[in-house]
Formats: C-alpha cells, structure tokens, sequence
C-alpha cells in the first residue's frame, strides 16, 4: 500500500427493496425545513415523489423545493438555485435523483453560507469549504457515480466551456445517509443503464491503472469489476432481474466511496477527457468514458504492461498460453470492446455530438492527469481526441 492515509466515510446506507420505510428514521433527526432537490420528472412518474412528499408531511417537515436539475448541471443552475435556498433558513437538504441531482446539492450545500464564488473557488481552485455546510441526504434513482456515498460534485460552466468536478476534503460534503433501493433504478432507460454501468466501470479503472505495487486495493477493484461484467450483462437482457440490479447498484456505491483508492496513486484521464467532451456537447456522462476509454487504454498500454496483463487474466479471464504479455493485454482491451458492444455503449465521439473542430476546446478543457502510466502531451491528447471520434 502506497504512503499513508485516512480512511473515513460517514454515509449510511440503507440497501434494499422497501428500504424507503426507513426514511422516518433519518427525519427525525434532521430540522424543520427541508430543501428538495430533484431531476426533470422521472421520480414524478414513478412514484418516488409521491412516496418522499407523503414522509414530509406525515412529519409536519416545511419543504422548499428545486426542481428540473439537469444531467450534467450548470453552475446557472446552481446561481438559480441558491437564490431559492437563501431566501429561508435551509435545516437539510434532500437530494432524490441520480448523480447529477446528488451533485448539484452538495454544491448548494456548500454555497450556501459560502460569501466568495463557489464557481471560482470550489471547481476551478479546488478550495475546501470552510463555511457552514449544510446537511444532506440522498435517495439514488439512477446508479453509476457513486455521489451517494462520496464527497464529489462535478458542475458544468456553459459559458466557460468547462465541466470540472472537485472531490472535496471536508467530510461534511460526505451525504449523512443514501438510500438505495434497486427497484427504483427499474424506470431507467436502457441508455442511461447501460452508460450508468459503463461509468462504475471506468471508476474501478482509473484508480486500478496506477502503481506497480502489490495493492489490496486491486485485489478489491478486480472483484468489482469482475461482478460488475456478470451482473451487466444480465440486466442488459433483462433489467428486471433484482439480483444483477441490486450487485450494479452496490457495486457503483463502493467503485467511488474512495475504499478502493487508497494506497493508489489513481489516474483519472478517461474522466478528463470525457468530461471535456461533457462540456462541449452536454451528452451523458457515461457515453463520454465510452468513447475515450479504448483509443486512452490502448494507447498507455505498454507504459503500463504488466497491469494490462494482470488485468486481461484476472478481469476477462484471457489465457495466458502462447501469447506474448503484449498480446495477452491487448487480448484483454479486445475483451472490454466486446463488452462494451454487448451492453450497445457509444463508441465514437461523433455520435454524442463531437465534431473535430472542437478539439482546440477540448484540448483547453483537459485537465492532464500525471499519476497514471504515462503523462499525456497535447499532441497525445489530441491524436487520442481523433481516435475517439
Ligand atoms: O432528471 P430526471 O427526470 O430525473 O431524469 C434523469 C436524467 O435524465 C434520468 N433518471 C434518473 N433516475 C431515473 C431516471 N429516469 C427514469 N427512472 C429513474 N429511476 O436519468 C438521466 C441521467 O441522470 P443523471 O443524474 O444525469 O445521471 P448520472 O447519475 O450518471 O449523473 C451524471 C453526473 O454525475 C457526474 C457526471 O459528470 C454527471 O454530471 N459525476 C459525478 C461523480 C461524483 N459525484 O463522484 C463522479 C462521476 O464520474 C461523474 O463525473
Ligand atoms: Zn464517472
């Protein structure tokens, strides 16, 4: 295990078909008035609105709500948002929706008392809130980020053409508790399913691809990893199946609760890229890693060869016999391309919207990652952009 850490994380969960019961517990807790954050509908037509509103009122709670958060929220939003918040003192706030939803709360939570531009100091210089941040809980609809259970939030700038996230140091950022019931994620389309999947899986990649030491952490990664491929494609045929469901809905909770990143150095280039494309193009999140991930791999795999080895054996089960260690790791990307074809993920840049000439822009949105097997230049990065397109 690499230097010396840390480990805390305050989020409790509570995991299971009809786990919603259990919300009383957690309102009994929490003040008066509460701020309730939501996407653009679905949990209106599913019902999980119904069910939330209908706790609030059995326990008298005064609600202030924000709606119509979007995927990949917009610091306008953000601006929108507070201007609501601040108008009444906010006890807690409660975030119903997927990771966009969860993130935009934590960035009203942290804004809240905050005085300077949160824009400014929390994404673009990565400060740590040192206000009051107020409280939080989450009930996950849509899996994939892992925002349930850590302290990250990633805010689109339209007017800037950026999208940068800022995994935050202050435990208090931490969501105080997560619901997640499976049965929830069922109303999801396929798109965002497969794309929510294809981000757990990027996750566990990019803090596995770092180090050259022998880490439980990737001993750990390797077994997400492994689940996730079974459970994928199951629910890639039949999403109803709860088993495969719920091993997706727990598995993207600890691929990005920081567990499996300590001890690592991590690397976190696909997320660059893909979130510049995000930026530009406003596609989803998932569809952006897809596309990135396969023109990166392949091109930082013989600065990292013994990884990509282990990885082909140990994650996709490539015999090792007769091959070279070269061709044993690039057997191991075929393998990932095939799954990725399975699932039906977007594999080219141009269909999310991409064009080449954005690529200046999105070189300048690149945020060039040095802890992974190979610090990219701007002409990598821009040969990558091409490949991905
Ligand atoms: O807005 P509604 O109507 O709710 O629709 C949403 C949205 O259109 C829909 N949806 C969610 N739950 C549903 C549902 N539709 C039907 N049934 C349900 N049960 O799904 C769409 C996508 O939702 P979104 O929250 O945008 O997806 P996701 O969870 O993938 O979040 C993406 C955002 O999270 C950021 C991404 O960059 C992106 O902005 N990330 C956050 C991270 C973190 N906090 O640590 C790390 C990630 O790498 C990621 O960057
Ligand atoms: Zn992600």
């Amino acid at each position: 295990m690499l230097g010396k850490f840390t480990y805390e994380n305050p989020t409790k969960l509570y995991f299971g078909e009809g786990v919603l019961d259990s919300l009383p517990e957690e309102l009994r807790k929490v003040g008066k008035t509460i701020l309730l954050i939501y996407g653009g509908g679905s949990i209106k037509k599913n019902g999980i609105y119904d069910k939330i509103i209908g706790i609030l009122h059995d326990f008298e709670k005064e609600v202030i709500e924000i709606s119509g958060v979007m995927p990949n929220p917009t610091y306008e939003k953000v601006e929108e948002g507070l201007s609501i918040a601040r108008r009444q003192k906010v006890d807690f706030i409660l975030a119903v929706g997927g990771g966009s939803v969860i993130d935009y709360a934590k960035a009203i939570a942290i804004s809240i008392h905050y005085d300077g531009n949160p824009w400014k100091d929390y994404f673009v210089e990565l400060k740590d809130p040192t206000c009051e941040v107020v409280k939080l809980g989450a009930v996950l609809t849509m899996v994939g980020t892992g925002s349930e259970m850590n302290t990250g939030s990633v805010i689109t700038n339209t007017k800037e053409k950026l999208k940068l996230g800022h995994a935050f140091s202050n435990p208090d950022v931490f969501p105080r508790f997560a619901f997640l019931d499976p049965t929830f994620t069922y109303s999801l389309p396929h798109y965002q399913m497969v794309a929510g999947i294809f981000d757990i899986f990027s996750h566990i990649c990019e803090q596995y691809f770092s180090g050259e030491d022998d880490n439980t952490s990737d001993y750990l990664a390797e077994g997400l990893m492994r689940s996730l491929l079974v459970s994928s494609r199951i629910a890639n045929k039949n999403p109803l199946d709860y088993e495969a469901r719920s091993n997706i809905m727990w598995t993207a909770t600890w691929a990005l609760n920081t567990l499996i990143a300590k001890g690592k150095s991590e690397d976190w280039m696909v997320h660059s890229l893909g979130q510049s494309i995000g930026a530009l193009t406003n596609a989803t999140h998932g569809m952006t890693l897809a596309c990135v991930s396969l023109p990166y791999y392949r091109y930082i795999l013989n600065f990292g060869l013994k990884k990509f080895v282990r990885f082909a054996e140990n994650v996709f089960g490539v015999s090792p016999d007769g091959l070279s260690d070269l061709e044993i790791a690039k057997k191991g990307l075929q393998e990932m391309e095939t799954w990725m074809r399975e699932l039906g993920l977007v594999l080219r840049a141009r269909d999310l919207g991409m064009t080449l000439e954005m690529i200046p822009d999105l070189v300048k949105g690149t945020v060039v990652m040095t802890t992974g097997y190979k610090t990219l230049s701007e002409e990598e990065i821009i040969k990558i952009y091409r490949e991905s397109y």
